[in-house]
């Protein structure tokens, strides 16, 4: 067996997530959902990634809004309220005990009773709840910063598949990753088009440039999940007195920019660095994670503190 089998295999022994399917708490082996679902038969389903500090889930109220948002956007009923699906939450990262936990909240709209797209040709939908131990990232991708590319492919429309619905369908955001570590310099994260060439977003994460102290991500209207960590920073930036704006740019602005960043809620801030396009490889700005970056992501990692304190008695 080849040394990249036998790390995949140990990486498999060592994902023990603790799984609640409909509020039956349970293990990997023992998670069962039917195969004529139809989050299996079309990508059917919506989801969130939260992490939780010890029984504390960062932002949940946003991160459920955020659901029932997409929900609505896929004509789908979620089979259980706000309060309760929080409380099964609850329940399920007190049962994995994890110091820090990633969290995978998955809603799918049920099982078909015949093939079809109708909607009514299906059961009630399933509420499912992954906590794994998180370990954190390596600190090398925060003092070292990572590599951005161009993906091939451009962000699903608005008006195709809306990318500010989180659905379980995630194969633009894949063939868009795939484009970058496919080419020769596989770069970490892939920046998508849109059809108007404007930046949108990355496979897996919001996009900001920085030039002349000023902050730059796009806004939702150009086709982007409107991230949660997205809207933190565009507050936390406000509330320091950074200049910081929802506005269009393109390529050639995030390789012009003084500084770049990405962000998502398992990652927080992830300085960029490096840019691999068709036009050269080269450094963003001077090459290192820069100083509103990091002002940015202390700040962030603060407002997480802050907000762990505040709720770490409140069951909530
Ligand atoms: N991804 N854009 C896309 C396409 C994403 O998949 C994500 C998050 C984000 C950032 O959103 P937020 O700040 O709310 O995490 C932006 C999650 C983490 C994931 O699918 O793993």
């Amino acid at each position: 067996m080849s040394n990249n089998q036998n790390n995949h295999l140990d990486q498999l022994n060592q994902f023990n997530p603790i799984i609640s399917i409909n509020g039956t708490i349970t293990n990997k082996e023992n998670a069962k959902i039917s195969v004529l679902d139809r989050g299996l038969l079309f990508g059917d389903s919506i989801y969130e990634v939260l992490m939780a500090y010890d029984s504390v889930v960062f932002l949940l109220r946003e991160h459920l809004d955020r659901l029932w948002n997409s929900a609505e956007g896929l004509f789908m009923n979620i089979p259980i309220s706000k309060n309760e699906l929080s409380h099964e939450i609850i329940k399920t990262i007190k049962a994995a005990g994890n110091k820090i936990s990633y969290i995978r909240l998955m809603i799918t709209r049920g099982e078909a009773s015949r093939f079809g797209l109708d909607n009514d040709f299906c059961s009630k939908g399933n509420f499912i709840i992954i906590v794994q131990k998180h370990s954190g990232h390596s600190s090398h991708y925060y003092s070292e910063g990572v590599t951005l590319g161009f993906a091939d492919v451009i962000r699903n429309d608005v008006r195709a598949l809306n990318p500010k619905i989180k659905s379980g369908n995630y194969l633009n955001n894949f063939l868009a990753y795939m484009s970058v570590k496919n080419k020769e310099k596989g770069a970490y994260e892939s920046i998508m088009l849109n059809s108007d060439g404007q930046v949108t977003e990355c496979s897996t994460s919001n996009i900001w440039i920085i030039k002349n102290d000023k902050v730059f991500t796009p806004p939702t209207t150009v086709g982007i999940l409107a991230g949660i960590t997205r809207e933190t920073i565009l507050k936390l930036g406000k509330k320091i007195g950074m200049e910081i704006r929802e506005e269009n740019f393109g390529a050639k602005d995030v390789i012009n920019a003084d500084e770049a960043f990405i962000s998502s809620t398992t990652r927080i801030i992830f300085p960029a660095t490096k840019i691999v396009s068709d036009l050269r490889d080269q450094k963003i700005g001077s090459g290192v994670p820069g100083p509103m970056t990091m002002r940015l992501l202390a700040e962030y990692r603060k407002f997480i503190n802050e907000y762990i304190n505040r709720y770490r008695d409140n069951d909530l």
